[in-house]
């Protein structure tokens, strides 16, 4: 079976094909230099920019796995949650395709895709408890099997990897700056005591860090001078500033990822049983956030499964396994198939192949 996955939920336009044995190709194009100048992702940007460069990934993608369309049997979509205007672009372009080929139509969960994605990679044994931490989400989720999710727990504000995008911004970093401000942080030992563990005295297995991103405010406010004048130049900083602003990024990175770990801890005892721990979405690219949850996995003497780093961020060949994990099932979607904006569940609501 040949499955082409496409990626258009955000601002990575992606396409890939895996069959039964795994990846075969892939291509993705990332908008972020064009929505770094805004400090986000415009939405009215991102559509057009899909649009324009989809078409031109995936003739790229046949030309370099000498696959034709007629070729592919199954075409996996994200379907949401994300951008309505990008989603749109996907599924549109995943139709006509479904339409002129024949092909069978899968939507993807672009959450779920995230959690399933080491699985191209190494066999996930479920049930897993699985930690989804991304931009837009930070999901805790019993995943049963590779269509059978239940969600435990959500952040009731920001996202961690908002957290860490606004954070950056206050520290004049470019967006998205999760990524600068896990380099910087390397350079420093994080002070435990600087940044608050948020929502953790409670017995529920939700988040909140818009707590964590103000307390961050005030202290960047407190030190005048702190961030670099001009975006993202920190070797322009005196020495001992750059080394002040690699402790405060290490501390909250620290914050972020011992907020994760509690409640991670929580839900493992909760559900029991399970078999293996999966970290996925773009914070699981955080050098603190990996060492913590490979800590949790040894002391629970749990298999913990974690994406290389490129698989962790938004890319289509996640979404390509995703989809050939569930057409495997004999699942699959009609031309019908909607797009399901930030915000919205995204429901189970495949029919079983005739
Ligand atoms: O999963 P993803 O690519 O897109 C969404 O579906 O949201 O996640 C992007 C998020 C951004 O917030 C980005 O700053 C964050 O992941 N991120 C990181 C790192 N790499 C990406 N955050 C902290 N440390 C990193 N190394
Ligand atoms: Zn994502």
């Amino acid at each position: 079976m040949l499955c082409l996955g496409i990626e258009t939920s955000c601002d990575e336009t992606g396409v890939a094909l895996v069959n039964a044995s795994g990846l075969v190709a892939e291509r993705l194009a990332s908008q972020a230099d064009i929505h770094s100048l805004f400090g986000g992702v415009v939405p009215e940007l991102a559509c057009r920019e899909h649009l324009r460069v989809l078409p031109v990934l995936f003739a790229d993608l046949l030309e370099r796995s000498g696959a034709s369309a007629r070729d592919i049997d199954v075409v996996a979509v994200a379907r949401g949650p994300g951008l309505l205007g990008s989603l749109l672009v996907g599924i549109s372009f995943a139709k006509g395709l479904c339409l002129a080929t024949q092909a069978r139509l899968v939507g993807v969960n672009h959450l779920w895709a995230h959690l399933l994605a080491p699985g191209l990679e190494e066999e996930i044994a479920f049930p897993s408890l699985g930690l989804l931490v991304s931009g837009g989400h930070t999901h805790l989720s019993l995943m049963r099997s590779a269509v059978d999710f239940e969600l435990l727990g959500r952040t009731l504000d920001d996202a961690a990897g908002e957290a860490f995008d606004k954070a950056a911004k206050k520290m004049n970093f470019p967006y998205p700056g999760g990524r600068f401000l896990d380099e910087l942080g390397r350079e420093a030992d994080p002070d435990p005591s600087m940044f608050p563990r948020a929502y953790v005295d409670n017995d529920n297995l939700d988040f909140s860090f818009s707590g964590l991103k103000t307390a961050l405010a005030q202290h960047v406010d407190r030190q005048g001078g702190l961030v670099p004048s001009v975006m993202g130049q920190v070797a322009s900083l005196a020495p001992e500033r750059r080394a002040h602003l690699a402790r405060v990024c290490a501390s909250f990175a620290l914050a972020v990822a011992d907020t994760l770990l509690i409640k991670t801890d929580r839900a493992l005892d909760r559900v029991g049983g399970v078999r293996s721990l999966v970290v996925a979405g773009g914070v699981a690219a955080n050098s603190t956030v990996r060492q913590a949850m490979t800590g949790l996995a040894r002391r629970r003497g749990l298999h913990l499964v974690l994406p290389r780093p490129e698989l962790c961020t938004d890319n289509a060949a996640m979404v390509a396994h995703a989809g050939m994990l569930t057409a495997q099932q004999g699942l699959f979607h009609g031309l019908d198939l909607e797009a399901v904006p930030r915000g919205r569940i995204v429901p189970p609501d495949w029919k079983r192949a005739g």
